[in-house]
């Protein structure tokens, strides 16, 4: 059949176009596979989408192939239990938030959580007491959650069950995990990382070292990361580890199955097994590789005349973060010049341009990357000069309410002030800019308006331009 429609012709004519993906997921296509002895996988997936055969396992009741898995990243991470996941990190998180805040009980998060922990607090029952990230002075985004923070919850609030936070966050910064592991302890409470964003930062801590280091390094108690993300195994899949005896993990396993499919698929476990594979047969080789390609770019964009690169004393070097406003563009316009040369980024927050690099990229990547910057560089710079200044909303601190029970939809314009009913979430990087029982506020609600004026995807706000409030 020639006439491929939907996804199907959208997806092959990606593919077609040879296109250079500083995006999600980490393996960045087939090569990765071919190389390393994989190919015959490839070849034969069709055939390797099965069931619960004999012979298969069940991962729900892991005593075979699945379990010898789970066995393996409990090494890679040299952790006391490791679960698959085929809900990604969300499905994790979710599972942990459960397995730690009972109804009615307390979680202390970074306010700047991805949406799936919001979803797993209210699926626990739970209520939140907000931690607020500092805000990176001068790039508009955030930055890491300071021990301070987490000790003053816990001091105001001692009756919390657990503590959870994002680190590294979506632009690689990361928090002091170690410091926090410490003060979380001491109040006899779990700590919880999301480290969707780091699941690599455990094999860069072994063979480059550095100051991103792996959470389970440091002490935390339960680590959930997308393995798909930056590292080999498909989108979807993803790891947690139990780094401790605070958490049962049995009750971790019956929270986990509540809210994974019945019917989980074996390309993606098989994905996670061939990530494991390469980590142990390759892990050192690729490593260093993809550091020295690291190197080789942060070196050479120096050079680049008004490319600003994010520097940051706790930063994962592995999310490049682009700033050509000195050039006159905001990161939403460098996002489509790149995109005219068939270059795919991560995400765009004001000035600022993530690109999340993988342990698949390949030097040929970053060099496309860099010629094409040089390019606009040159181009733009010749160009009369304006600001670029587009905002950024990172987490205001607002007024919280009572969670409205019956909500109705209310023009954007006409919302400021009203108690937010479902939240308003930008997507990526998937962090709510306005929570359920939050009073809207005008200028955030603006931010949320310029977003989808710029084609920007907005969950909670629908297609007449309504948000949901709770009801007067
Ligand atoms: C900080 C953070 N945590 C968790 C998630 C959810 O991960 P997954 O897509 O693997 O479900 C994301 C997704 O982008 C994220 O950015």
């Amino acid at each position: 059949m020639d006439e491929k429609r939907g996804i199907t012709q959208f997806l092959l004519r990606h593919a077609a176009c040879s296109p250079v993906s500083f995006h999600m997921p980490g393996h960045k296509g087939a090569d990765l596979y071919r190389d390393h002895g994989y190919g015959d996988f490839l070849d034969s997936i069709m055939d390797c989408d099965v069931t619960e055969i004999p012979g298969a396992d069940n991962l729900f009741q892991t005593e075979g192939i699945i379990r010898e898995t789970m066995d393996r990243y409990k090494a890679i991470y040299g952790v006391k239990e490791s679960f698959l996941l085929v809900g990604g990190s969300s499905a994790g998180l979710i599972a942990a938030i459960m397995t730690c805040v009972p109804a009615g009980g307390k979680l202390i998060m970074a306010r700047n959580c991805h949406k799936a922990v919001f979803n797993g607090l209210r699926l626990a029952g739970g209520r939140p007491v907000y931690a607020y990230p500092e805000e990176l002075a001068g790039a508009g985004i955030s930055g890491a959650v300071l021990p301070s923070e987490i000790k003053r919850c816990l001091a105001e609030y001692p009756d919390a069950s657990a503590v959870i936070l994002p680190s590294p966050n979506y632009y690689g910064i990361c928090s002091d995990i170690k410091a926090i592991a410490d003060v979380v302890h001491e109040a006899g409470k779990v700590l919880i990382v999301d480290q969707a964003h780091g699941a690599h930062l455990k094999l860069f801590d072994e063979y480059i070292g550095g100051c991103a280091r792996a959470a389970e390094n440091q002490g935390a108690d339960i680590i959930v990361e997308s393995a798909h993300k930056t590292l080999a195994s498909y989108t979807q899949s993803a790891i947690v580890n139990l780094n401790s005896d605070k958490v049962d993990q049995y009750v971790f396993a019956d929270k986990l199955q509540m809210i994974e499919s019945t019917s989980p698929s074996y390309l993606l476990m098989a994905s996670l097994d061939i990530n494991a594979d390469l980590i142990e047969r390759k892990g050192e080789q690729l490593t260093k590789t993809w550091e020295a390609d690291l190197q080789y770019f942060y070196g050479k964009a120096k050079e680049i005349p008004g490319l600003k690169v994010l520097e940051h004393p706790m930063l994962d070097h592995t999310k490049i973060n682009l700033d050509m406003s000195a050039c006159g563009l905001t990161g939403l316009e460098l996002e489509k010049l790149l995109m005219e040369k068939d270059i795919f980024v991560e995400l765009v927050t004001g000035d600022i341009l993530m690109c999340m690099t993988g342990i698949g990229n390949k030097r040929c990547d970053y060099d496309r990357l860099l010629s094409a910057l040089r390019e606009i560089s040159t181009k733009t710079l010749l160009m009369e000069k304006r600001p670029s200044g587009r905002q950024a909303v990172t987490v205001k601190k607002l007024l919280q309410r009572e969670i409205p029970q019956v909500c109705e939809r209310v023009p954007v314009s006409q919302a400021a002030g009203r108690v937010c009913g479902s939240s308003l979430i930008p997507y990526p990087p998937g962090i709510p800019i306005i929570c359920p029982g939050e009073v809207m506020d005008g200028e955030v609600l603006a931010y949320a308006q310029s977003l989808r004026a710029a084609g920007e995807k907005v969950m909670g706000i629908d297609e007449d331009g309504c948000v949901l409030a709770g009801k007067k």
